[in-house]
């Protein structure tokens, strides 16, 4: 059994085996309705619990259609719902849930939320986002930039924006598949002093995006973050947008990401998000297959 606690934590040769499962598998449901059951259905029998103590899109419907393409089940569960969300404690809510599903995906604020909850549960835990890191979430990044432009072991990634959770998996990506990593953005806004190392600041963007092969950004107000900081960073940031002008001075073949939900012509115009160098969409459906991978990885099957 493995727990999917975050990049950095899974060996580089996991990941790359990850998501050339993940490939596979997309390629034989080519074409089929989105309804139709894998061929392999691995998760027969399977029970998933999916737990979220925030707001979710993505994450929700695609490991939910992941698991039923697979032949297992799920049951979608609402942190406020639930016993954790008035005082019961995640080794006790580990426990109790290890006696009734397979496996464990959460997404929660506090990272020790999560690693409880894999400590004490006798079942797969997998991050489905805290307050520090989002690895399924550059796992379906890694695998849209290599079926778009090859492998991206040398390649340079610039993130424009604020140095939040999703950036920190992309630290953690550089050092695992070996790319070189840029960060662009404010000095009050710069990543977690533990991803030190990882990346280069260049605080000019204009500077940074030069010769990039794949321009990252993302919202710049998170799920975690007070609402009362909403000004001050849109003002901090307003220089870190990205937009033609910017992106046309990465590689002509350069790729746009944003793991979304974005906030348009805030830190990306539509221009770019809906242009020649746009993913978004490819990176939102490679969560499904990636994940897939991931669960697979987890449960051994
Ligand atoms: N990108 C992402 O995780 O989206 P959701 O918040 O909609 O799950
Ligand atoms: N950084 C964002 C990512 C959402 C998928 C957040 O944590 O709200």
């Amino acid at each position: 059994m493995n727990h999917f606690l975050d990049i950095h934590v899974t060996p580089a040769d996991d990941l790359s085996a990850i998501i050339a499962n993940a490939r596979r598998m997309k390629d034989a449901r080519d074409g089929l309705p989105k309804g139709t059951p894998d061929a392999e259905q691995p998760l027969a029998g399977q029970m998933v619990a999916l737990i979220f103590e925030k707001p979710s899109t993505r994450t929700r419907v695609s490991f939910d259609v992941g698991v039923r393409q697979m032949g297992g089940q799920t049951m979608v569960l609402s942190g406020t719902d639930m016993q954790l969300g008035h005082g019961e404690t995640i080794a006790d809510t580990a426990r109790v849930l290890s006696r009734y599903v397979d496996l464990i995906m959460i997404r929660t604020f506090e990272e020790q939320t999560l690693l409880d909850m894999a400590e004490y549960a006798s079942v797969p835990v997998i991050n489905g986002l805290t307050n520090r890191t989002h690895p399924c979430q550059i796992m379906a990044d890694i695998m849209t930039f290599e079926e778009h432009n090859g492998p991206i072991k040398g390649k340079k990634v610039v993130w424009s924006g604020d140095g939040n959770n999703v950036f920190a998996s992309f630290a953690h990506a550089a050092k695992q598949f070996d790319f070189d990593l840029v960060f662009t953005g404010p000095p009050p806004l710069d990543p977690d002093p533990a991803l030190d190392g990882l990346y280069t600041i260049m605080r000019n963007p204009n500077e940074a995006v030069q010769g990039a092969d794949l321009v990252v950004t993302d919202t710049w107000v998170s799920m975690h973050d007070p609402q009362s900081a909403r000004e001050r960073r849109h003002n901090q940031l307003r220089g870190y947008q990205v937009n033609d002008a910017l992106m046309a001075k990465a590689k002509p073949d350069a790729l746009f990401m944003h793991c979304l939900p974005a906030h348009r012509e805030d830190e990306a115009t539509s221009s770019v998000m809906d242009g020649p160098h746009s993913v978004i969409f490819d990176e939102a459906e490679n969560r499904l297959h990636a994940q897939k991978a991931i669960m697979r990885y987890c449960l051994g099957r």
